[in-house]
């Protein structure tokens, strides 16, 4: 009983700390003043919602963009009911982001066009979903070290996570196992930018990611980790089995 509430006041102090910080490292995103407001609040929320990868609305140049005139490189998403088209860019590095790319990615998928066309104003619908395009298959390069990984994930992550079908340790309660993980479509994708969500991102530092923390904020032993050790627990994740998804699914077996 007293171990539970010690946990239930823990999980606390984390969402507290979350909360406060929560958006604060996000890349941000505007939007062309053509393209409604209220639109890409009705959009933008529903993909944080689904993937936990938030953008900061700014009014200035974005590192993400919705714009209206054919960018060099972009993806187009939707044409509003007054004609013009609606292109999502990102500037610089934000390119490369697996946020970026989720996000382009749902957006042209069928929840993301189900979305776009959901949206009413004045009970009119006002954008109309670019054509469905062929989900062009996620590649995966893997270029990590393997066995790095393995230690890594047994010397940080089983502190929380079960890291490996032979390890006894069930992992705390609300910390899905990897093997659970690695079966998903995106695990890929999380396992990139687990660092930046909860409840890692008061915790791990990853050096070069332009993530800084403020250390004094950090009640439990932090975790400093490389670039490089991203790509070397991508690497040994990906060699774990995928937990069947036959079965219903199971977040600690
Ligand atoms: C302090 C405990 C703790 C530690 C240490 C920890 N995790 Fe987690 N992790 C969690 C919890 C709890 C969740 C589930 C969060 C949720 O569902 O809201 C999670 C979720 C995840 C996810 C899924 C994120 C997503 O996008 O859904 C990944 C991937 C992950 N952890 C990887 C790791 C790796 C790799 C390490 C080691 C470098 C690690 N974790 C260390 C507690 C921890």
């Amino acid at each position: 009983m007293i171990r539970k509430t010690i946990k239930l006041i823990t999980v606390a102090c984390f969402s507290a700390l979350m909360v406060g910080q929560s958006g604060a490292f996000a890349l941000s995103l505007s939007h062309d003043k053509v393209i409604p407001a209220e639109l890409i609040q009705y959009v933008v929320p529903r993909f944080s919602l689904k993937t936990r990868i938030r953008f900061d609305r700014v009014d200035s140049v974005g590192d993400i963009q919705f714009v209206t005139e054919r960018p060099e490189s972009g993806t187009q998403v939707l044409e509003l009911i007054s004609g013009e088209m609606v292109y999502i860019r990102a500037m610089g590095e934000a390119a490369q982001s697996p946020e970026y790319r989720a996000f382009v990615d749902w957006l042209v998928s069928d929840p993301g066009r189900a979305t776009i066309a959901d949206f009413r104003i004045d009970g009119r619908q006002i954008a109309i979903p670019a054509e469905a395009q062929e989900a062009a298959p996620v590649e995966i390069v893997i270029v990590g070290d393997r066995d790095h990984g393995r230690e890594l994930s047994w010397s940080h992550c089983r502190r929380c996570h079960k890291v490996d079908r032979a390890d006894k340790y069930a992992g705390i309660g609300n910390a899905p196992s990897f093997h659970a993980m690695r079966s998903f479509d995106d695990w890929y994708l999380r396992f990139s930018t687990f660092y930046t969500v909860s409840p890692h991102k008061a915790l791990i530092s990853v050096k070069g990611s332009g993530i800084e923390k403020n250390r004094e904020l950090i009640t439990i032993a932090p975790i400093d980790l490389q670039m490089s050790d991203i790509n070397d627990i991508l690497a040994f994740v990906h060699s774990l089995t995928p937990l069947d998804l036959g079965k219903p699914i199971q977040f600690n077996p």
